[in-house]
């Protein structure tokens, strides 16, 4: 069985993934699929993405014991634990607890990828992982896979095109078919890898964090293939367990 793997450039497209009865794999490098896959694998129970501030407030008023973490404008907002730097979610900080996330982007596409027969979250750090794990899936259930980019506010962005490119790379090539997005992100990659914190550096979410003061967030999330880990988001939540 030839597994389909294809892409979609702008999260708001994650509908046509979904309506191709696609496995579904959300890609938001920078920065907040780095830091879910960061906080689960120091030890944090689920991560629960929240479309809005809101939402994360009121979730926190039913569960007291969650922890809210995420960003707008890149900033911790108010009343949160946590900002979304990667960096940020250590084993004291987070051993055993459930976070309540919310970006700007990222948490956008894995709400509109929800309802997916699967939802995996990748990126640079998990790469390969996420890679075999996905294909295993598509050919046992027969359905194709298709990566969702969160891109920046509704944009495109380099850095996830890239990083399809990485886990693309992952996929044993005589069992998938790729799309010719998904190829051109292989081409892409091949040139990218080559040093690839200069090429996610090119970046404007990259130049934008950098201006910021999250310099290191960058270097961190371009740690390939560091972690072994595959986050599947199912029933609202986000944790290393089916
Ligand atoms: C987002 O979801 O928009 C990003 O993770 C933003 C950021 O880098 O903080």
């Amino acid at each position: 069985m030839v597994v389909q793997v294809d892409l979609e450039l702008l999260a708001r497209d994650a509908g046509k993934a979904v309506g191709r009865g696609d496995m579904i794999i959300v890609i938001d490098a920078l920065r907040s699929g780095t830091s879910i896959l960061n906080a689960l694998t120091n030890g944090a129970r689920a991560a629960v993405p929240a479309l809005t501030l809101k939402e994360a407030y009121k979730l926190r008023s039913q569960h007291p014991e969650y922890l809210l973490a995420g960003e707008r404008g890149g900033h911790k907002p108010t009343g949160f634990d946590f900002g979304n730097s990667p960096l940020e979610f250590t084993p004291e900080r987070v051993e055993g607890k459930t976070l309540v996330i919310t970006t700007t982007s990222g948490t956008a596409a894995l709400a509109r990828s929800q309802t997916a027969k699967r939802v995996l979250v990748g990126a640079f750090l998990n790469a390969w992982a996420v890679a075999e794990k996905a294909e295993k899936i598509a050919a046992t259930e027969a359905i194709g896979v298709s990566f969702v980019l969160a891109g920046e506010k509704g944009k495109f962005s380099l850095e996830d095109f890239l990083c399809a490119g990485a886990i693309a790379k992952g996929f044993v090539a005589d069992s998938v078919h790729f799309s010719d997005k998904v190829q051109a992100t292989l081409l892409a990659f091949k040139q990218a890898e080559v040093d690839l914190t200069a090429s996610v550096m090119k970046a404007e979410h990259a130049e934008h964090l950098v201006k910021l003061g999250f310099k290191e967030d960058v270097y961190f999330s371009c740690r390939l293939n560091a972690l072994q880990i595959v986050p599947i988001y199912v029933g609202g939540k986000i944790t290393l367990h089916q």
